[in-house]
């Protein structure tokens, strides 16, 4: 296979041509620029450009400024989009399997979450999503999920009775939410700060980058290091569109995507590891972190999930986590 820096097919420059001329990706995603994810995104519009003359122009658009979660797997599959990078949660609907990843402490480590993805679980996952017109190009990352709420600290799986979360719409998450006694509600990414803000619901669980891209920790008086759910993205390009792409075409944008993902996998855990700083910094939030103890009832409390995610999807998806390996 021949590599990007190999290739020269591209020697002139395509800046003159017009969108007709060009190849023109559009790129849709949910989430603030100053991310793992958008700066991913604009990373590989950028790379791509410069690597193909301007042949082909990635267009990013940020913040669910196209689409919210919810529309841009339709806009994808009608075409309407090109490319779109929603977190495993939000593919459930259409790949239920892909809820092992909401399996509550499926995975202590990213080291995990890349060999589960790399290993036989992850090719079926991947194949599924191919069935369902979404060629899946690569997974990215953005760590683990800490939960926060503006009612009183949360240590044990008691303390959750009477919340109300904002969840991401996967019936895992929201069972998860069922088994400790709390309520939850799906609502899109661009609304969990106005749900929270206008006390609507009074918690959430995300990332530490999404947590302060969004401002969420202005409005939440409790935070739970818990590190209980991972936060993964599938970068998905039309499987058709995909079909049409030149080989060479083809070859520029893997190679760049592998080159974009190994930075955005040393990066995320960098922005997390700064913006937890932040957090403990700015004194706007009581922080605790879930001690093992703690954690082991939290555990156990989960273990229903996991047997319900067997019976409907079959022992396999579990067998390989690496934890049972
Ligand atoms: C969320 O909806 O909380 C996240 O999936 C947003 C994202 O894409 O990181």
């Amino acid at each position: 296979m021949l590599s990007a820096c190999e290739k020269n097919a591209y020697p002139e420059d395509h800046e003159q041509l017009s969108e007709e001329e060009r190849i023109v990706i559009r790129f849709s995603h949910v989430v603030g620029e100053d991310t793992p994810k958008g700066l991913a995104a604009r990373k590989f519009a950028e790379l791509v450009k410069e690597r193909t003359n301007g042949y082909v122009e990635i267009q990013v658009f940020p913040n669910s400024f196209l689409y919210k979660d919810g529309e841009e797997i339709s806009a994808l599959l009608n075409g309407d989009v090109q490319m779109i990078a929603p977190s495993t949660s939000k593919v459930t609907s259409l790949v239920p399997e892909w809820q092992v990843f909401d399996l509550p402490f499926a995975f202590e480590s990213f080291e995990e979450v890349q060999e589960y993805v790399k290993g036989p679980a992850g090719e079926v996952l991947f194949k599924k999503l191919e069935q369902e017109g979404m060629f899946p190009l690569a997974f990215w990352d953005n760590g683990f999920k800490q939960m926060t709420n503006n009612h009183s600290p949360l240590h044990m799986p008691a303390d959750f009775s009477g919340l109300n979360f904002r969840i991401m719409a996967s019936d895992l998450l929201s069972e998860q939410f069922e088994l400790l006694d709390a309520d939850s509600q799906v609502e899109t990414f661009d609304q969990v700060f106005p749900v929270l803000d206008k006390e609507q619901l009074n918690a959430q669980e995300n990332t530490f980058s999404n947590i302060v891209n969004k401002n969420i920790h202005s409005v939440q008086d409790y935070m739970t290091i818990s590190n209980h759910g991972y936060l993964g993205y599938l970068v998905l390009i039309n499987n058709e569109f995909w079909k049409n792409l030149p080989d060479d075409i083809q070859i520029i944008m893997l190679d760049t995507l592998r080159e974009v993902t190994e930075w955005n996998m040393k990066f995320a855990s960098e922005i997390n590891e700064e913006n937890y700083e932040e957090l403990q910094a700015c004194r706007c939030l009581e922080i605790h972190e879930l001690t093992e103890t703690e954690k082991k009832q939290w555990e156990d409390a989960f273990i229903p999930l996991y047997e319900r995610f067997e019976e409907r999807y079959g022992a396999s998806y579990i067998e390989y986590l690496p934890k049972y390996q």
